[in-house]
């Protein structure tokens, strides 16, 4: 990961925290009186969008352009609030939107902050098929309904830390990932679960470039009892609407106590095994990005200090520094997984 400018983020398009909290409270309630009121097209998001300038009516990006199938909407209309409570929530100030979709990681569609979400338009999440192999009693190709429809959504609110020394606060929508895991049956061989981003040149551009240095498809893994530990998520939205391209469209994991590069985007594969899989920045400088990258303030990174984190959003005249924490702030649901192993060395 290559430090660039970051980009310019206008103060005005920054929504307020209270506006998306006092949302949250209205946002199941919100979505069916839309719906029910005749504005049946209207996305759940549209919700949120009551108050102002969030989510105007937006097409869901990423999706079919017209409205989305209806068991998609129905999820979306019908998420549950995340608790007021750690560790599925934290009360930091939300990142806004416009910095969470538009300050992005995603090297498929460039290597600049900007370039996810500019170069994504082409990009579709519909159809879409996962396949499942491995070490599974289920294996199979399954499309994208199939993988989503017996899962409740709900929403969490969690900390993002890159290992590029930034920060956000981001809304998610998802559900566990344990839960999905379950349904294809591991066997007692599968001890890691390894996922793979599409590689689709004609709609993501910065495959193609003569400047990407990925090999792809972009790879992430998890030991098996870190994908089946509460806290990781498959996130199909965020900000209570579908998730846009640039955020890893239709479903992508979210890590909260590793590093940002865990946290694979637009999910094809996912594959049950027994040995440690290879993994995309891994592969790239194993010096520099360990197989398991939790956050860590007392190991060292030869790039970015590891023990303060920019917090976004940021203007050129506020920068907010605040202190790492030890897995990211959750310890307490974490430490426990890796009792033992020296985290300097297993970093
Ligand atoms: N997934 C894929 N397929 N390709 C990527 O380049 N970047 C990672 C991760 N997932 C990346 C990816 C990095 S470095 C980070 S910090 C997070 O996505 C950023 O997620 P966000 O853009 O939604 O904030």
């Amino acid at each position: 990961m290559l430090i660039k400018k970051p980009s310019d983020i206008k103060s005005s398009e920054i929504t307020p925290e209270s506006v998306f909290r006092n949302r949250r409270e209205f946002m199941v309630d919100g979505a069916k009186a839309l719906l029910g009121a005749g504005v049946a097209s209207a996305f759940p998001g549209m919700a949120y969008a009551q108050n102002g300038d969030l989510l105007k009516a937006r097409a869901p990006a990423g999706l079919s352009r017209s409205a989305p199938a209806a068991w998609w909407q129905d999820k979306f209309s019908n998420i549950k609030p995340a608790p007021d409570a750690e560790p599925f929530y934290t009360a930091e100030s939300l990142t806004p939107y416009t910095d969470v979709t538009q300050y992005n990681n995603f090297y498929e569609f460039g290597m600049d902050k900007g370039d996810p979400s500019a170069n994504s338009s082409e990009f579709k999440a519909d159809p879409w098929s996962v396949e499942i192999t491995g070490a599974v009693a289920k294996p199979g190709k399954y499309n994208l309904e199939d993988i989503l429809k017996p899962h409740a959504l709900e929403e969490r609110i969690y900390r993002l830390r890159c290992v590029e020394a930034w920060s956000m606060v981001i809304p998610w929508i998802g559900f566990p990932l344990a839960d999905l895991i379950k349904r294809f049956e591991p066997t007692a061989n599968a001890k890691f679960v390894e996922f793979e981003t599409l590689v689709d040149p004609e709609t993501m551009p910065g495959i193609a470039s003569r400047f990407a240095i990925v090999s792809w498809p972009y790879r992430e893994g998890l030991r098996m009892d870190e994908a089946m530990n509460p806290l990781t998520l498959m996130a199909v939205g965020v900000y209570g609407n579908y998730l846009p391209p640039q955020n890893g469209a239709p479903m992508r994991l979210i890590v909260p106590w590793k590093y940002g590069f865990k946290s694979i985007k637009s999910i094809v594969k996912i594959n049950f095994r027994e040995t440690q899989p290879p993994t995309t920045w891994n592969d790239l400088q194993a010096n520099e990005y360990g197989f398991y990258a939790n956050v860590n303030p007392a190991v060292h990174h030869p790039r970015w200090r590891q023990d303060m984190e920019r917090r976004l959003p940021q203007t050129l005249f506020s920068r907010q520094y605040i202190e790492t924490r030890l897995f990211n702030g959750y310890a307490d649901q974490v430490a426990s997984l890796y009792q033992g192993m020296d985290l300097a060395r297993y970093y």
